[in-house]
């Protein structure tokens, strides 16, 4: 059964999906079985704790991502405003969403093109990385590029997304060396990213052999996406095939881990299920260099910007006197901290 639903109208649903339901993972993202070890004399001053990190060359004043998540339809084009905004006065990066919509149809390239409120932030581009089986060729990812002034290309990899919507893009056979074809000749970073399932080991070694600069690992314990489809599918049994699962995937801090060791020449960058700083310190000190947050901050951005700004500041409150409290100065120093793993015991 083709899935007849424009592209326009199937994101708006995404949204209204996100916002209205319960789209949380069967899992939690793994987090909870590390923690740090309290420094009751860390012997550091707060305000000196650094939580700048360069990403490509830009600096972040946190290491901080607002993960891709819209564009496409006008309501998607005032939150991609929102966010933007908000990335830009608190320093941070940002990501849009898939970018079809914008390339397909060129009247709505607008709703993706956010760098007249975010001028100096760290940009991801976004399209699906099987729309290379599907036509798209390095050509497009250039195109997706330059219609957002980006620093980078992210290419998701949302292959259980696809099978589980009637009429899905579900050719991935093959995909690999397309992938490659895109690292060698966009001239920007390509990051790889899951959409709320995780990267496994094998895929990490595959995506570093090919060229990616950086691997989201995207991982589950968040927003899943078979929670969201099954709320959109209106054939029941569609809707059970999607429902089974809802624990599906490899746990955010279990992904890092074993992209970590699987890829170690690549950065990664951590998301799926982060609700504050300290989520976001944990994941640094098992290995990545910044960690994402979409569905809670697109709940701000449907309000406005300064919510988006205020959220996006606690979380980097709540790094910062995690790192004090775990006596890290810096980034590099929190990357060294080990963590108490419950797992071990
Ligand atoms: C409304 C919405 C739309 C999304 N669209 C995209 C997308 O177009 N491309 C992409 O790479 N990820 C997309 N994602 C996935 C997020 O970037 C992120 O990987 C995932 O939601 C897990 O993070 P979370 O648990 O903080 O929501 C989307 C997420 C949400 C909530």
């Amino acid at each position: 059964m083709p899935d007849n639903s424009s592209l326009p109208s199937r994101k708006a649903d995404h949204i209204r999906i996100n916002l209205d339901k319960d789209v949380r993972s069967g899992l939690t993202n793994g987090l909870e079985n590390y923690s740090f070890v309290h420094r009751a004399l860390p012997e550091i001053d707060l305000a000196t704790v650094d939580k700048t990190v360069k990403i490509f060359g830009k600096t972040l004043q946190a290491p901080i991502i607002i993960s891709s998540m819209t564009g496409g339809t006008p309501e998607a084009g005032v939150i991609n405003q929102n966010l933007a905004t908000a990335a830009q006065a608190a320093g941070v990066a940002m990501g849009v969403g898939s970018q079809r919509a914008g390339i397909e149809h060129t009247e709505l390239a607008y709703t993706f093109q956010v760098r007249k409120f975010a001028p100096k932030i760290l940009l991801f581009a976004n399209l699906g990385a099987v729309q290379l089986n599907y036509t798209y060729t390095v050509d497009q990812c250039r195109r997706a590029v330059d219609m957002i002034e980006a620093d980078a290309l992210i290419l998701h990899l949302n292959s259980l997304q696809e099978a589980l919507q009637p009429g899905g893009d579900t050719h991935f056979a093959g995909l690999l060396n397309k992938i490659e074809k895109v690292c060698h000749n966009l001239g920007l970073p390509v990051i790889a990213k899951e959409v709320g399932w995780g990267i496994s080991a094998e895929d990490a070694r595959q995506l570093a052999g090919v060229g990616v600069a950086a691997i989201d690992v995207a991982g589950a314990g968040g927003t899943s996406w078979s929670q969201v489809e099954m709320y959109r599918m209106e054939d029941e049994s569609l809707a059970r095939v999607a429902a089974a699962f809802r624990d599906w995937g490899i746990p955010t801090a279990e992904s890092i881990l074993a992209v970590r060791k699987a890829a170690p020449g690549v950065a990664v960058f951590a998301s799926g299920g982060l609700r504050d700083g300290i989520d976001i310190a944990k994941c640094i000190a098992l290995g990545a260099s910044a960690g994402g947050l979409a569905g809670p901050l697109l709940k701000a951005a449907a309000r406005s910007a300064e919510d988006v700004l205020a959220a996006v500041k606690e979380i980097s409150r709540e790094l910062q006197v995690c790192m004090f409290a775990a006596g890290a100065r810096s980034i590099e120093d929190l990357q060294r901290t080990q963590l108490i793993s419950r797992l071990d015991r």
